[in-house]
């Protein structure tokens, strides 16, 4: 019996999961997504095209693989039936190809859950998450509550009835919030891209999953956000309502912890942050400006400016730690290609105290970064095609960050298109 390896970001989202997941695509009979939803936005670059996914696995451009959405996605069907629309204009089409199924217990996003993260954004003020307001924690509020709709329920004959039910109760809530909405539009977006989803396979993910690893065949779970938005394990409240870590392979796909392989952990030669929350590295001025413009660190779903900083190993330590980690993968080292000196945190300065881990109270008292600098490369690595092309001084910056985290460094990503990854030894 084959075991489920698993992908997933240790920082706070973005470090370039979408890219890797299509790399490795080849080697996988099925790729699977198992949480969050259409907050996320993975990016793709390969033959000088561009696509940016939401919901639908990143293995999707690659004929052999079959790709699942898992019961513990949240669906919003107007945004898949969208991404889906502009894959078929592009020349794909995962639904007639039949490489893409869903899981019948993953939940419905409804236009009323998205008004619900508005309006209480909106009411929290400068204290927002920086929600993406997709309707993320407004649905888990929902499955958690039992109160929810999931896929399967979209076939059955009252289903109507159910999605006024609950609309309903989130009229109720929306009165208390001064908070004007108008839902005539979205509603029929939202029935029009049921009738479309219906058309799409429904299964058991934990059948399907399970089913796979017992023919031998090989499954890549695909995770979305990062270790540090894990809604337990994150700078809580500025977290997701899901759980990015390993764990969340479990649950959000019905497979058991004896059942996952390799733990693939993927992070920034730098880090980044979008929307509110702690980042103790975080550099508010013009080398995170730098940061920014060299590495396009624009959101991939919103276009929001992504907070930018330098590398934080304690914060790494913490999701190596939660995710079982067995190999690293660093992105973007070409972004710090033009730096004379770089740094690496290595502790907190934090109460008085020097500590290595990410502190309960982060988020009141900030903690000072202790830096440790680096000589920089200072070469244009987007062209390297060769592990023996490596500059020795990111070939040492590499060998510090293995030593730091304990874990080797598998892949290093040099650019975004597909053909600028390396294998290292
Ligand atoms: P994801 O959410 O983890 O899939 O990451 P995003 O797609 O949101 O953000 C990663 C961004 O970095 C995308 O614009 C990618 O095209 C880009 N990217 C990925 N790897 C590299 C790399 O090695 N170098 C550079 N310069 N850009 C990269
Ligand atoms: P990918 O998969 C980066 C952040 C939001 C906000 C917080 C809560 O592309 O890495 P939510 O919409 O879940 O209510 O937002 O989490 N966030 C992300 N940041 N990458 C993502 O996904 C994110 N998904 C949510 O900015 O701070
Ligand atoms: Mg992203």
């Amino acid at each position: 019996m084959t075991q489920v390896d698993v992908l997933l970001g240790l920082q706070w989202g973005d470090e370039g999961k979408g890219k890797i997941v299509d790399v490795l695509s080849p080697q996988y009979d099925l790729i699977a997504r198992f949480q969050g939803g259409p907050n996320a936005g993975h990016t793709l670059e390969f033959d000088g095209k561009k696509f940016v996914l939401n919901t639908i696995p990143s293995g999707i451009f690659n004929e052999k693989t079959m790709n699942l959405i898992g019961n513990g996605v949240v669906i919003d069907p107007i945004i898949l039936k969208r991404e889906l629309d502009n894959l078929k204009k592009a020349g794909h089409d995962p639904v007639a190809n039949g490489k893409l199924v869903i899981a019948r217990k993953a939940h419905l996003i409804l236009p009323t859950h998205q008004l619900l993260d508005a309006a209480n954004e909106q009411k929290m003020g400068k204290d927002k998450i920086g929600s993406t307001l997709k309707g993320i924690g407004p649905t888990y509020m929902d499955k958690t509550g039992r109160n929810g709709l999931r896929i399967g329920d979209t076939t059955l004959p009252d289903f109507k009835d159910r999605y006024n039910k609950l609309v309903e109760k989130h009229k109720e809530i929306l009165s208390h919030y001064e908070f004007e909405y108008d839902l005539t539009e979205k509603e029929a977006a939202f029935f029009e891209a049921i009738e479309f989803i219906k058309t799409i396979p429904h299964v058991d993910s934990e059948h399907y999953v399970n089913g796979f690893l017992k023919e031998g065949k090989t499954v890549l779970a695909e995770g979305a956000q990062g270790t540090l938005l894990d809604v337990d394990f994150g700078s809580y409240p500025f977290v997701t309502s899901s759980n990015t870590t390993t764990a969340g392979a479990c649950t959000g796909l019905g497979i058991a912890p004896n059942k996952i392989g390799h733990v693939y952990g993927i992070f920034k030669a730098y880090c980044t942050r979008v929307g509110g929350g702690p980042f103790p590295t975080e550099l508010d001025d013009e080398v995170g400006e730098n940061l920014r413009q060299v590495g396009h660190e624009f959101g991939a779903t919103t276009g929001r400016a992504r907070r930018c900083g330098w590398i934080d190993i304690p914060a790494l330590k913490y999701a190596i730690m939660l995710n079982g980690v067995t190999e690293l993968i660093m992105m973007k080292a070409d972004v710090l290609d033009g730096f004379d000196t770089i740094y690496a945190c290595t502790h907190y300065e934090h109460n008085g105290e020097t500590i290595d881990y990410m502190p309960y109270d982060i988020i009141s008292v900030k903690p000072t970064p202790v830096l440790k600098a680096i000589e920089g490369w200072k070469t244009d690595v987007t062209k390297v095609t060769k592990v023996e092309e490596i500059p020795a001084n990111l070939n040492a910056y590499i060998a510090f960050l293995e030593k730091e985290l304990e874990v080797p460094v598998k892949f290093l990503s040099v650019g975004p298109d597909r053909v600028q990854t390396l294998e290292l030894n």
